[in-house]
């Protein structure tokens, strides 16, 4: 209804879009945006976000209406000025009273909005979260589950998660559903998250913790009950038996060769503790903690020299026939 059209509004439209893309950069596009909450959590601190820009913005603007205002109407020189006097009342009201009354309110919704981010009461879900360099152990301890870079969690339900790390400090930061909180070593941080609705979160390791802190990504998908369910009962099992002559020709290669130094595939003779548990590494979405979509393509590329796309992370290259390698990866891929 009442769609306004004519020759100004596309220029208008287009200048107020530039304007709020340079300002909610984030927003939409396919990096997340702490602005675009999709959680409790991060809803709370989106509010305040805005409650405090809103208060710079008119702060902003009062102060130079006020630096305008006296600029136009300066009357003398500066000794005179100084003479004169006046204008004390202003200096209380504007710079102690109402910064007084403002820093206050502020300060009080900003407490009240740290208490509302505590763990919500009845919360039963655990996972234990453990920052590497770069990447992230992911355990449900109760259900048994080991996995990596990847959280998935059943939609409207507090989850705590149980932060820690096993090198240095990384910080986990899922903008759309939660504040970011760190992970240090030797010590335990406790956080939650919560998504109101089913889709998956990019999270981003949010601390300076190497040459690959930028590819250190985390993955929360967030579903329907029943699906939850069944991913749990999924995951849950040791690894499925290699279905055809490939695949089982890619098991024996995989516990043959270094890869099972380093990786944990349950119910083969691959019991590494270096890398991530590679038991359902076929249902995941992405390889190297985001660092490439978990295709056949990129997936070779990974084995045979990851230091190509992620260089300092601990897995060298893998010098595998190329018979050798697609057996791998068929038995990689049926890893569901
Ligand atoms: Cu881990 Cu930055």
């Amino acid at each position: 209804m009442g769609r306004r059209s004519g020759r100004g509004s596309g220029g208008r439209r287009l200048l107020l879009c530039t304007f709020a893309g340079v300002l909610l950069a984030a927003c939409g596009g396919p990096s997340p945006s702490a602005l675009d909450p999709e959680g409790p959590g991060a809803a709370r601190v989106a509010r305040l976000w805005w409650l405090l820009f809103w208060i710079s913005a008119v702060v902003f603007t009062v102060v130079l209406l006020l630096v305008v205002a006296a600029l136009a109407r300066r009357r003398g020189t500066r000794e005179e000025l100084v003479r004169r006097g006046g204008g004390e009342l202003l200096i209380v009201v504007g710079g102690v009273i109402v910064p007084a009354i403002v820093l206050t309110a502020v300060y009080v919704v900003g407490l009240r909005d740290l208490r509302a981010l505590t763990v919500p009461q009845g919360t039963d879900l655990t996972v234990e979260v453990t920052g590497h360099d770069w990447w992230w152990e992911v355990r449900y301890p109760r259900e048994g589950i080991v996995s990596a870079n990847e959280i998935h969690v059943p939609v409207g339900r507090p989850v705590r998660l149980v932060l820690t790390s096993g090198d240095v400090i990384h910080s986990f930061w899922v903008p759309q559903l939660t504040v970011k909180t760190d992970l240090i070593p030797g010590h335990t941080n406790t956080t939650w998250i919560q998504a109101s609705s089913p889709g998956t979160y990019r999270g981003q390791c949010a601390e300076y913790c190497g040459l690959q802190h930028a590819k250190m990504a985390i993955l929360v998908v967030a579903e329907p009950a029943d699906a939850y369910a069944s991913w749990v009962a999924a995951e849950r099992r040791p690894a499925v038996a290699a279905g055809d002559p490939m695949a089982a020709r890619g098991r024996l290669a995989l516990e043959r060769n270094s890869c099972a130094a380093c990786h944990t595939v349950r119910g083969t003779g691959a019991t590494g503790t270096v890398g991530p548990d590679l038991t359902h590494f076929g249902g995941r979405r992405t390889i190297g903690a985001g660092a490439l979509a978990n295709t056949r393509g990129n997936l070779g590329g990974w084995i045979v020299n990851s230091q190509t796309v992620k260089p300092g992370n601990k897995m060298p290259p893998q010098p595998l026939s190329p018979e050798e390698l697609q057996d791998l990866l068929a038995y990689l891929e049926s890893l569901k």
